[in-house]
Protein backbone atom coordinates (compact mmCIF):
# COMPACT_ATOMS: atom_id res chain seq x y z
CA UNK A 1 0.00 0.00 0.00
CA UNK A 2 1.36 3.68 -0.68
CA UNK A 3 0.80 4.59 2.87
CA UNK A 4 2.92 1.79 3.93
CA UNK A 5 5.69 3.30 1.94
CA UNK A 6 5.54 6.45 3.22
CA UNK A 7 5.07 5.00 6.84
CA UNK A 8 8.64 3.50 6.41
CA UNK A 9 10.41 6.23 4.89
CA UNK A 10 9.45 8.51 7.69
CA UNK A 11 10.95 6.02 10.00
CA UNK A 12 13.72 6.13 7.54
CA UNK A 13 13.85 10.18 7.70
CA UNK A 14 13.49 9.42 11.55
CA UNK A 15 16.24 6.90 12.07
CA UNK A 16 18.59 9.59 10.16
CA UNK A 17 17.60 12.48 11.87
CA UNK A 18 18.03 10.52 15.63
CA UNK A 19 20.47 8.32 16.67
CA UNK A 20 17.73 6.97 19.95
CA UNK A 21 15.52 5.99 16.81
CA UNK A 22 18.72 4.58 14.49
CA UNK A 23 19.97 2.40 17.59
CA UNK A 24 16.38 1.39 18.59
CA UNK A 25 16.05 0.23 15.09
CA UNK A 26 19.29 -2.00 15.55
CA UNK A 27 17.95 -3.57 18.54
CA UNK A 28 14.47 -4.33 17.68
CA UNK A 29 16.08 -6.72 15.21
CA UNK A 30 16.42 -9.08 18.54
CA UNK A 31 13.60 -7.35 20.90
CA UNK A 32 11.29 -5.70 18.81
CA UNK A 33 10.22 -3.15 21.11
CA UNK A 34 13.61 -2.47 22.77
CA UNK A 35 14.51 1.43 23.12
CA UNK A 36 17.97 2.63 23.91
CA UNK A 37 18.44 3.67 27.52
CA UNK A 38 18.88 6.98 28.77
CA UNK A 39 22.82 6.43 29.16
CA UNK A 40 22.68 4.70 25.79
CA UNK A 41 21.55 7.95 24.17
CA UNK A 42 24.06 10.41 26.29
CA UNK A 43 26.48 7.68 25.36
CA UNK A 44 26.08 7.68 21.30
CA UNK A 45 24.84 11.17 21.37
CA UNK A 46 28.20 12.72 22.98
CA UNK A 47 30.10 14.59 20.97
CA UNK A 48 33.24 14.90 23.74
CA UNK A 49 36.75 13.76 22.50
CA UNK A 50 36.83 10.85 25.15
CA UNK A 51 33.93 9.28 26.16
CA UNK A 52 34.14 6.76 29.40
CA UNK A 53 31.02 4.56 30.70
CA UNK A 54 31.06 2.69 33.86
CA UNK A 55 27.86 0.44 33.63
CA UNK A 56 26.81 -2.42 35.20
CA UNK A 57 26.72 -5.95 33.42
CA UNK A 58 24.89 -7.13 30.99
CA UNK A 59 23.62 -3.45 30.57
CA UNK A 60 24.21 -3.27 26.34
CA UNK A 61 27.49 -1.47 26.53
CA UNK A 62 28.58 -3.26 23.85
CA UNK A 63 25.61 -2.20 22.10
CA UNK A 64 26.33 0.94 22.23
CA UNK A 65 30.08 0.72 21.16
CA UNK A 66 28.83 -1.16 18.18
CA UNK A 67 26.04 1.24 17.63
CA UNK A 68 28.61 4.00 17.72
CA UNK A 69 30.81 1.78 15.41
CA UNK A 70 27.94 1.52 12.56
CA UNK A 71 27.67 5.67 12.90
CA UNK A 72 31.18 5.90 11.84
CA UNK A 73 30.96 3.46 9.67
CA UNK A 74 27.92 5.28 7.99
CA UNK A 75 30.47 8.70 7.81
CA UNK A 76 32.92 6.05 6.06
CA UNK A 77 35.21 6.38 9.08
CA UNK A 78 37.95 3.68 10.73
CA UNK A 79 36.90 2.41 13.40
CA UNK A 80 39.53 0.76 15.50
CA UNK A 81 37.81 -1.74 18.08
CA UNK A 82 40.17 -3.53 20.95
CA UNK A 83 38.55 -5.77 23.84
CA UNK A 84 40.89 -8.11 26.26
CA UNK A 85 39.99 -11.60 24.57
CA UNK A 86 39.66 -11.62 20.69
CA UNK A 87 35.91 -13.40 21.23
CA UNK A 88 35.14 -10.49 23.11
CA UNK A 89 36.13 -8.14 19.69
CA UNK A 90 34.66 -11.04 17.37
CA UNK A 91 30.86 -10.71 18.76
CA UNK A 92 31.56 -6.08 18.74
CA UNK A 93 32.24 -7.37 14.84
CA UNK A 94 29.70 -9.88 14.86
CA UNK A 95 27.42 -7.14 16.52
CA UNK A 96 27.94 -4.30 13.65
CA UNK A 97 27.51 -6.48 11.19
CA UNK A 98 24.41 -7.70 12.08
CA UNK A 99 23.16 -3.74 12.56
CA UNK A 100 24.48 -2.91 9.25
CA UNK A 101 21.69 -4.87 7.84
CA UNK A 102 19.96 -2.36 9.19
CA UNK A 103 21.65 0.32 7.23
CA UNK A 104 21.77 1.35 3.78
CA UNK A 105 25.38 0.00 3.37
CA UNK A 106 27.03 -2.47 1.48
CA UNK A 107 29.41 -4.51 3.20
CA UNK A 108 31.78 -5.43 0.37
CA UNK A 109 34.56 -7.59 2.90
CA UNK A 110 33.26 -9.64 6.43
CA UNK A 111 35.22 -11.80 7.96
CA UNK A 112 35.74 -12.46 12.17
CA UNK A 113 37.59 -9.22 12.85
CA UNK A 114 37.22 -6.94 9.91
CA UNK A 115 34.60 -5.44 7.94
CA UNK A 116 34.58 -2.92 5.16
CA UNK A 117 31.60 -0.76 3.72
CA UNK A 118 31.17 0.33 0.05
CA UNK A 119 31.59 3.89 1.15
CA UNK A 120 35.01 3.34 2.32
CA UNK A 121 33.61 2.37 6.16
CA UNK A 122 36.36 -0.01 7.55
CA UNK A 123 35.66 -1.77 11.22
CA UNK A 124 38.96 -3.26 12.87
CA UNK A 125 38.75 -5.44 15.52
CA UNK A 126 42.60 -5.31 17.18
CA UNK A 127 44.08 -7.80 19.77
CA UNK A 128 44.89 -6.57 23.10
CA UNK A 129 48.54 -6.50 22.22
CA UNK A 130 50.69 -2.95 22.12
CA UNK A 131 52.94 -4.43 19.71
CA UNK A 132 50.92 -5.73 16.71
CA UNK A 133 48.23 -2.84 16.83
CA UNK A 134 50.63 0.28 15.32
CA UNK A 135 50.05 1.41 11.70
CA UNK A 136 46.52 2.09 11.28
CA UNK A 137 44.98 6.08 11.58
CA UNK A 138 41.61 6.00 13.45
CA UNK A 139 38.11 8.23 13.44
CA UNK A 140 36.78 6.19 16.25
CA UNK A 141 38.62 4.18 19.04
CA UNK A 142 36.75 1.59 20.97
CA UNK A 143 37.63 0.09 24.13
CA UNK A 144 35.16 -2.55 25.49
CA UNK A 145 36.12 -4.32 28.96
CA UNK A 146 38.75 -1.51 29.38
CA UNK A 147 39.24 -2.13 33.35
CA UNK A 148 40.17 -6.28 32.09
CA UNK A 149 42.97 -5.41 29.50
CA UNK A 150 45.80 -7.43 29.92
CA UNK A 151 49.14 -6.20 30.97
CA UNK A 152 50.86 -3.17 33.28
CA UNK A 153 48.16 -0.95 34.65
CA UNK A 154 45.49 -3.13 32.95
CA UNK A 155 46.32 -2.33 29.51
CA UNK A 156 47.93 0.92 29.64
CA UNK A 157 50.41 -0.33 27.62
CA UNK A 158 47.73 -1.17 24.59
CA UNK A 159 45.92 1.78 25.29
CA UNK A 160 49.30 3.87 24.98
CA UNK A 161 49.79 2.27 21.43
CA UNK A 162 46.49 2.87 20.01
CA UNK A 163 45.98 6.72 21.10
CA UNK A 164 48.30 8.06 18.27
CA UNK A 165 46.42 6.33 15.71
CA UNK A 166 43.48 8.46 16.47
CA UNK A 167 42.57 11.71 14.13
CA UNK A 168 42.62 15.20 15.87
CA UNK A 169 38.71 15.14 15.97
CA UNK A 170 38.56 11.82 16.44
CA UNK A 171 36.49 10.29 19.45
CA UNK A 172 37.26 7.58 21.66
CA UNK A 173 34.81 5.43 23.83
CA UNK A 174 35.77 3.29 26.73
CA UNK A 175 33.69 1.08 28.44
CA UNK A 176 33.51 -1.52 31.38
CA UNK A 177 32.26 -2.78 34.90
CA UNK A 178 34.89 -1.85 37.06
CA UNK A 179 37.75 -4.41 38.28
CA UNK A 180 39.63 -2.97 41.37
CA UNK A 181 41.34 0.58 41.35
CA UNK A 182 44.43 -0.49 39.96
CA UNK A 183 44.07 0.26 36.67
CA UNK A 184 43.71 2.98 33.71
CA UNK A 185 39.73 2.89 33.83
CA UNK A 186 39.19 3.22 37.43
CA UNK A 187 41.90 6.33 37.20
CA UNK A 188 39.92 7.60 34.64
CA UNK A 189 36.65 7.51 37.09
CA UNK A 190 39.04 8.13 40.40
CA UNK A 191 41.26 10.86 39.14
CA UNK A 192 38.65 12.61 37.51
CA UNK A 193 40.16 16.58 37.19
CA UNK A 194 37.58 19.34 36.13
CA UNK A 195 37.18 20.70 32.28
CA UNK A 196 39.35 17.11 31.07
CA UNK A 197 37.37 16.87 28.36
CA UNK A 198 36.02 13.53 29.35
CA UNK A 199 32.57 12.00 29.17
CA UNK A 200 32.59 10.05 32.11
CA UNK A 201 28.81 8.36 32.39
CA UNK A 202 28.04 5.93 35.17
CA UNK A 203 25.15 3.62 35.85
CA UNK A 204 24.61 1.14 38.46
CA UNK A 205 22.13 -1.69 37.29
CA UNK A 206 19.63 -0.57 40.47
CA UNK A 207 19.13 2.61 38.22
CA UNK A 208 18.18 0.58 35.07
CA UNK A 209 14.54 -0.45 35.24
CA UNK A 210 14.41 -2.98 32.46
CA UNK A 211 17.18 -5.24 34.65
CA UNK A 212 15.27 -5.10 37.84
CA UNK A 213 14.78 -8.87 37.78
CA UNK A 214 18.29 -9.82 36.71
CA UNK A 215 19.47 -7.41 39.35
CA UNK A 216 17.34 -8.88 42.23
CA UNK A 217 18.40 -12.28 41.17
CA UNK A 218 21.82 -11.59 41.11
CA UNK A 219 21.70 -9.70 44.63
CA UNK A 220 21.22 -13.09 45.79
CA UNK A 221 23.44 -15.09 43.80
CA UNK A 222 26.29 -13.06 44.30
CA UNK A 223 28.49 -12.23 47.09
CA UNK A 224 28.04 -8.78 48.83
CA UNK A 225 31.54 -7.51 47.23
CA UNK A 226 30.67 -8.92 43.98
CA UNK A 227 27.30 -7.58 43.68
CA UNK A 228 28.82 -3.98 44.79
CA UNK A 229 31.14 -4.57 41.58
CA UNK A 230 29.27 -6.03 38.81
CA UNK A 231 26.35 -4.60 39.78
CA UNK A 232 26.86 -1.26 41.32
CA UNK A 233 29.71 -0.46 39.90
CA UNK A 234 31.61 0.40 42.89
CA UNK A 235 35.74 0.50 42.45
CA UNK A 236 36.90 -1.99 45.56
CA UNK A 237 39.91 -1.65 46.55
CA UNK A 238 41.10 -4.74 45.03
CA UNK A 239 39.27 -7.11 42.12
CA UNK A 240 39.63 -10.18 44.08
CA UNK A 241 38.89 -8.64 47.65
CA UNK A 242 39.17 -11.45 50.28
CA UNK A 243 37.20 -9.52 52.91
CA UNK A 244 33.86 -8.25 52.01
CA UNK A 245 34.15 -4.19 52.21
CA UNK A 246 30.89 -4.07 54.63
CA UNK A 247 32.92 -6.41 57.01
CA UNK A 248 35.72 -4.20 56.84
CA UNK A 249 33.18 -1.43 57.36
CA UNK A 250 31.53 -2.97 60.22
CA UNK A 251 35.06 -4.27 62.24
CA UNK A 252 35.89 -0.80 61.85
CA UNK A 253 33.14 1.50 62.79
CA UNK A 254 32.57 3.54 65.65
CA UNK A 255 30.08 1.39 66.94
CA UNK A 256 30.51 -1.82 68.68
CA UNK A 257 33.87 -2.49 66.67
CA UNK A 258 36.71 -4.80 66.92
CA UNK A 259 38.84 -2.25 66.18
CA UNK A 260 37.62 1.17 66.28
CA UNK A 261 38.12 4.24 63.84
CA UNK A 262 39.93 6.81 66.07
N1 LIG B 1 18.13 -0.70 25.55
C1 LIG B 1 18.05 -2.02 25.42
N2 LIG B 1 16.83 -2.63 25.51
C2 LIG B 1 16.73 -3.98 25.40
N3 LIG B 1 17.77 -4.81 25.19
C3 LIG B 1 19.00 -4.26 25.12
C4 LIG B 1 19.20 -2.84 25.22
N4 LIG B 1 20.53 -2.61 25.09
C5 LIG B 1 21.13 -3.81 24.92
N5 LIG B 1 20.21 -4.79 24.93
C6 LIG B 1 20.44 -6.23 24.81
O1 LIG B 1 20.99 -6.67 26.06
C7 LIG B 1 21.87 -7.77 25.83
C8 LIG B 1 23.24 -7.43 26.44
O2 LIG B 1 23.79 -6.38 25.68
P1 LIG B 1 25.36 -6.15 25.59
O3 LIG B 1 26.06 -7.40 25.23
O4 LIG B 1 25.57 -4.95 24.74
O5 LIG B 1 25.64 -5.81 27.13
P2 LIG B 1 27.04 -5.65 27.88
O6 LIG B 1 26.83 -4.60 28.91
O7 LIG B 1 28.11 -5.45 26.90
O8 LIG B 1 27.15 -7.09 28.57
P3 LIG B 1 28.46 -7.73 29.27
O9 LIG B 1 28.61 -7.05 30.59
O10 LIG B 1 28.13 -9.18 29.42
O11 LIG B 1 29.62 -7.48 28.34
C9 LIG B 1 21.93 -7.98 24.31
O12 LIG B 1 21.02 -9.01 23.98
C10 LIG B 1 21.45 -6.62 23.76
O13 LIG B 1 20.86 -6.74 22.47
MG1 LIG C 1 29.89 -6.50 26.57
Amino acid sequence: MPLDGFTDWLRAVERDLNPAAKMAHFLSQEFPNAWPDPWQIEAITSDAQTVATLICRQAGKSSVLATRGVIELERGGTVICLAPASRQTMEITRKVAQYLKCTDLVVERATQTEIETNNGGRFIAVPASGATIRGYTADLLLVDEMAYLPGHNAGEDVVVALLPMLKDDGQTFYASTPAGKNNMFAQLFLDAKPDDGIHRIKVPGTSIPRLHARVERLRKQLSATRFKQEVECQFLTDGQAYFDLSVIEAATSTKGAICPKL
